[in-house]
């Protein structure tokens, strides 16, 4: 995550924690095909190994992952994992997928069921903003396993709750090797946001299309309308993750990738996970900015408020110790107003 994009949203959200108020930062789904790549991408996003991911049916549950905010200090960890249902730190991100796996067990079962009640997890960092990632099971069509013949439907209503959401940013994910017009990630994301404002298309396993083949069209927006466009990638594939290999290697392959393959050179730059990254910063950004109105208006008030205070304190001389108060409120007030506007006006909005 960008660096200032913490730093600016830890401000806003302490200003206006003062104010009496909260700064909701928008929720981020990913939508897509079983295998597609969703936790894959996920991941990611997040810049750490924890998600079970794997051929056919991983993701069985809904996983609400908060990420929150800490200031790094000398405490033995800085990033930690806490689930809701038990009472542990998790230190080892391994460890975290695997509590991922026996929970979804737990509940779901051992044989390919789905369960719509969410695993909760909490990652504290220095490294992360406060914001709300939902992995959820894939979009399938014949039942497998213990899953009941209405599973298609299931699915579906499951992800539609999170997703109907205004506040929720939707990831629609879809594999390169399928065609685009068979996509569920972009049928179901187009029902609940029919103009595409807030559906970001990525497109995964760029790697795998048949040769001769390329996504340029898709990924140049000339296939399917999404204001916020088309993001290709290229996630780890199951041997990368048989191997283990780590992040910071795949995240280099998938640039070099992208800067050799002939078709898709000129459009590196817009293209990857960073760049993926960084479009949900400006999406996210953009949030913010929409937010201010609000806040600028909430300072007002507040200062207005105080303002009347101080006057009710009358003539000065009469007053000594209460105008020097009121004098005292009225700099902290200031200084407080003042820091809010640099926090918003020293921040360029357009990450580029
Ligand atoms: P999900 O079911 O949508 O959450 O998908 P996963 O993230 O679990 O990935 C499913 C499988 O596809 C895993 O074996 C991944 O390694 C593989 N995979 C995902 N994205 C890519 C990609 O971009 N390239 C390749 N080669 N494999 C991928
Ligand atoms: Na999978
Ligand atoms: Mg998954």
């Amino acid at each position: 995550m960008d660096a200032d994009l913490i730093k600016l949203v830890n401000k806003l959200q302490d200003t206006f924690h003062n104010l009496g108020g909260e700064l909701d930062m928008p929720q981020l789904a990913v939508v897509g095909s079983q295998s597609s790549g969703k936790s894959s991408v996920l991941e990611t996003i997040v810049g750490r190994d924890f998600l079970p991911r794997g051929q056919g049916i991983v993701t069985r549950r809904p996983l609400v992952l908060q990420l929150i905010h800490t200031v790094a200090d000398s405490s033995d960890y800085t990033e930690w994992g806490q689930f809701l249902h038990i009472d542990k730190r998790f230190t080892d991100f391994a460890d975290i997928r695997k509590e991922i796996e026996q929970e979804t067990f737990r509940v779901a079962g051992q044989n390919k069921g789905i369960s719509k009640l969410p695993i909760h997890l909490r990652i504290y960092s220095p490294n992360v903003l406060d914001l709300t990632l939902v992995d959820l099971p894939g979009l399938t069509k014949i039942p497998v396993g213990d899953q009941p013949s209405d599973i298609e439907k299931q699915i579906r209503n499951l992800v539609l709750e999170y997703i109907t959401k205004p506040n929720c940013v939707i990831l629609a994910v879809s594999g390169a090797n399928v065609d685009l017009a068979n996509s569920e990630a972009l049928k179901l994301a187009r029902t609940v946001d029919p103009q595409g404002r807030r559906t970001i298309g990525v497109l995964t396993k760029l790697d795998l299309m048949d040769a001769g083949t390329n996504a340029l069209d898709v990924l140049t927006g000339r296939v399917y309308p999404l204001k916020l466009g088309f993001i290709g990638v290229v996630n780890r594939s199951q041997q990368d993750i048989n191997e283990g290999k780590p992040m910071e290697d795949a995240a280099q392959k998938e640039a070099d990738f992208f800067m050799t393959h002939p078709a898709y050179r000129n459009i590196a730059h817009k293209n990857g996970t960073k760049y993926l990254a960084r479009t949900l910063n400006q999406v996210l950004m953009n949030h913010i900015r929409d937010k201010l109105p609000d806040m600028k208006a909430r300072l007002n008030t507040l200062i207005g408020q105080a303002q009347q205070e101080l006057n009710s304190f009358g003539d000065p001389s009469l007053f000594g110790d209460k105008n020097q108060q009121g004098a005292l409120i009225l700099r902290l007030m200031t200084q407080f107003a003042r820091d809010f506007v640099s926090s918003i006006e020293g921040t360029n909005l357009n990450i580029s």
